[in-house]
């Protein structure tokens, strides 16, 4: 799909323009996500990042764990700027990887005990995005656990609002890129549970986003 392979250079020119950041607070903007998220890791041994951008999740699961971390995004750009920070703030237990669909395909079955993923499923063609679910079921271990977290649910109206153009039955563009897969909590339950069991499902809210769009997280296990 043109407008994917578009986004993906629009990602990578995003994070040309980043610079790494000492961290001296750590606030997510949402209490409950914060929470969730320093639940999440507290317990693991290696955490799978995927489509890490920056890093931040990674760098927040280094910085609240003795998991391994590991950060894997198609982006260049986000990579390094994930190391430079990691270096900036001496987390020596993460490790970024410029890769994609096909770079999981050479990692080694249950090779890692949780997976995460913030915003990247709901922005990648739902093919692909399968794809990656079926690496996820063979690198992770049995009964590994993964937090799927996706924005929120589109509504034409909002999509009219942010500009986003629908070019698909649930694809939205902006700019020509790709933007928006989207999908209802239920229809993303049939999909995810195709190849993980659904745990629990949590919508919550940012601080700062005064439209009070619900954010969504997928609490899943993986089913071997
Ligand atoms: C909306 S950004 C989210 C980044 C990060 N997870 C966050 O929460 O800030 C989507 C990310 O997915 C990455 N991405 C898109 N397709 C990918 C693929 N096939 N393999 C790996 N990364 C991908 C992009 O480069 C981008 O960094």
């Amino acid at each position: 799909m043109e407008q994917y392979e578009r986004a993906l250079v629009f990602w990578d020119e995003n994070f040309s323009k980043a610079e790494a950041q000492e961290i001296i607070d750590w606030n997510l903007g949402s209490k409950i996500y914060q929470e969730i998220l320093i639940h999440f890791c507290a317990d693991k041994k290696m955490i799978l990042d995927f489509g890490c951008g920056n890093g931040w999740a990674s760098h927040f699961f280094a910085a609240n764990s003795n998991a391994n971390i590991v950060g894997i995004d198609q982006s260049m750009n986000a990579v390094k700027i994930a190391k430079e920070t990691s270096k900036l703030n001496c987390y020596e237990n993460t490790k970024f990887l410029v890769g994609n669909q096909t770079y999981l395909k050479t990692l080694p079955d249950d090779s890692f005990d949780a997976a995460f993923s913030n915003n990247v499923f709901d922005v990648i063609p739902t093919d692909l995005a399968e794809t990656v679910f079926e690496q996820f079921k063979r690198i992770l271990k049995p009964d590994a656990e993964l937090l799927i977290v996706l924005n929120y649910e589109l509504t034409d109206k909002r999509a009219e609002e942010i500009k986003m153009k629908k070019f698909d039955k649930n694809c939205f563009e902006l700019d020509g890129n790709l933007r928006a897969v989207n999908y209802s909590v239920e229809d993303w339950k049939k999909i995810l549970g195709k190849y993980f069991e659904i745990i629990k499902y949590k919508g919550f809210n940012y601080d700062w986003d005064t439209a009070k769009a619900e954010r969504r997280i997928f609490f899943l296990k993986n089913k071997k």
